[in-house]
């Protein structure tokens, strides 16, 4: 079979894209399809429409690949296509509404609202601490905390967005638990000497991630379960990453999602396919997984 793998695109995540997509073109072939390297640009369609291929690979991160929008082109096209489909990616990359779907779900998030740029400038939204981001960024693109104590309000770049979306800041460490098909694969604790911001990402060195994570049972399992049900909550499809905030001092009632994404990182050494190698499914293995679930 012919996969056209979708990267790169005219996202703040391009990069983080274009090195998913090469690794998992490579990981296709190596599974044993001819894959496509396909640089997502406005003649897509075009593209899309010669090349006939028999799946395309989503590879692309943050807005227009992750949202619904390449989704929608590929039903408008009948191309049969990888992980979530058009609500599901468009809830999610909404973080606000993705957040009012988890809570109908009983799942426990963090309390934020939806302002204004200059509104969120001119004064304190809310008590800080708190952080400040895109409603629709991956990747801690644009995100600023407002730490205890500051007086003023932070100065957001002019290249945010009208809106923004301020959240209560959450402490404690970072777990997260990707979902292939059906199941919750495992919890991973991502462990960094300060903030878990776009270096920390994707630096050399910039954290270590220990999985399975060592936290208690009880903590473990609730991600696990908390994992699968936002998942199925905003009818993800596929493969799914949820991050968790989880402060220990607080127990159980410690952990909080903070949110879901639908096209999680997919290097090899990325967090759910690091969580699919631990659970028996190399990095080709995913990647075919993934290509034989496709459908629109
Ligand atoms: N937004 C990045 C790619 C992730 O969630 O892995
Ligand atoms: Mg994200």
């Amino acid at each position: 079979p012919r996969v056209a793998v979708l990267m790169g695109g005219p996202s703040a995540e391009r990069e983080v894209s274009l090195s998913s997509g090469r690794q998992c073109a490579a990981a296709l072939r190596e599974a044993g399809f001819e894959a496509l390297e396909v640089d997502a640009g406005p003649d897509l369609a075009q593209r899309l429409v010669e090349m006939r291929p028999d799946v395309a690979f989503n590879a692309l991160h943050g807005r227009w690949g992750e949202d619904g929008c390449v989704q929608g082109l590929l039903e408008w096209l009948k191309v049969p296509y990888t992980h979530s489909g058009v609500l599901a990616s468009a809830l999610a990359m909404d973080k606000a509404r993705a957040k009012d779907v988890f809570a109908a779900a009983g799942l426990p998030v963090v309390r934020s609202v939806l302002a204004r740029r200059d509104e969120v400038c001119a004064r304190h939204v809310m008590a800080p601490p708190y952080v400040v981001k895109p409603n629709n960024e991956g990747s801690s693109v644009g995100v600023y905390i407002v730490p205890e104590g500051a007086n003023r309000p932070p100065q957001l770049a002019a290249s945010m967005p009208d809106t923004v979306m301020v959240e209560t800041y959450a402490p404690g460490r970072e777990l997260t638990t990707a979902v292939l098909g059906d199941r919750a694969l495992t919890v991973t604790d991502i462990i960094t000497d300060g903030w878990y911001d776009y270096d920390a990402k994707y630096a050399p060195g910039g954290s270590r991630h220990e999985v399975p994570a060592k936290v208690p049972r009880e903590v473990f399992d609730a991600c696990l379960d908390m994992a699968l049900r936002a998942h199925e909550a905003l009818g993800c499809r596929g493969l799914s990453r949820t991050d968790f905030r989880w402060d220990e001092s607080k127990g159980l009632k410690g952990l909080v999602i903070l949110e879901i994404n639908t096209q999680p990182g997919m290097t090899p050494t990325s967090l759910a396919p690091e969580q699919a190698a631990a659970a028996g499914i190399d990095f080709p293995a995913l990647c075919r997984w993934l290509v034989e679930d496709a459908s629109c």
